[in-house]
């Protein structure tokens, strides 16, 4: 059986980087879901599909073809054939991700892809509802989180390393948003598995966190090297 890992928490609690962090310490994969529902939702963009309208959602996802390959040990995402990594980070996407996440054809189709690609490769997955219900039984879960205006702070800073200059208070709004939304929706809303570490990054570095999560691997799986 491959190695699983599974990783949920909320917006900007700093997931993908530690994740990435963690998979290269352990020599795995890393899966990053929230990049499937980001290309899903890029595709919705493209084709001007009306984000509140469930049913337009549903028919737009039968035409979408979000596939996940690595270069490298490296994740790229496309759409099709075309490789859309690099296009999935703005704040039009993210919103629109949330928005169509919520869509029972949508998770459905990710939630499938998602098993395949666990039951096939030594991964750590990280997302919303990776402990509870893509994969039920991984032998090691995370929930990672951290202080709401901790996470703003950290993801502000990021955007402004990159020149975005959105106010603090438009980013805690909009991870607030976010949050809301992926926690109350009806299908898979994210929570933390009962049976899955709680992790609060809030006062800790990411080394710190790196560290942490190598460590409750190990509890179970054993040292590797
Ligand atoms: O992790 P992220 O911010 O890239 O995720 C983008 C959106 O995708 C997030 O707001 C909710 C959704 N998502 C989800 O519903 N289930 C997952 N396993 C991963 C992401």
């Amino acid at each position: 059986m491959p190695m699983n890992i599974a990783i949920d928490g909320p917006v900007g609690a700093g997931k993908s980087s530690i994740a990435d962090r963690v998979a290269e310490r352990l020599n795995i994969l890393h899966l990053d879901t929230g990049a499937m529902y980001r290309a899903m939702a890029l595709h919705m963009i493209r084709n001007r599909v009306n984000m509140q309208d469930e049913q337009a959602i549903a028919a737009a996802c039968e035409e979408a073809d979000v596939q996940v390959r690595y270069e490298d040990g490296a994740q790229k995402t496309l759409l099709g054939d075309e490789d859309v990594t690099g296009l999935l980070r703005s704040g039009e996407v993210s919103a629109a991700a949330s928005a169509v996440s919520r869509c029972p054809i949508v998770r459905e189709r990710m939630v499938r892809a998602q098993r395949e690609l666990a039951a096939r490769f030594d991964m750590l997955i990280d997302g919303r509802d990776i402990g509870t219900n893509v994969l039920i039984n991984a032998p090691v879960k995370i929930y990672l989180t951290a202080a709401a205006e901790e996470r703003a702070r950290r993801r502000y800073a990021q955007q402004v390393e990159k020149g975005d200059m959105t106010p603090y208070e438009k980013v805690l709004a909009d991870l607030n948003m976010r949050d809301e939304q992926d926690m109350n929706r009806k299908i898979n809303p994210l929570c933390r598995a009962e049976d899955a570490v709680l992790l609060d990054s809030t006062e800790m570095s990411i080394e710190q966190v790196v560290d942490a999560i190598i460590k409750v691997v190990e509890g179970t799986y054993g040292k590797r090297n």
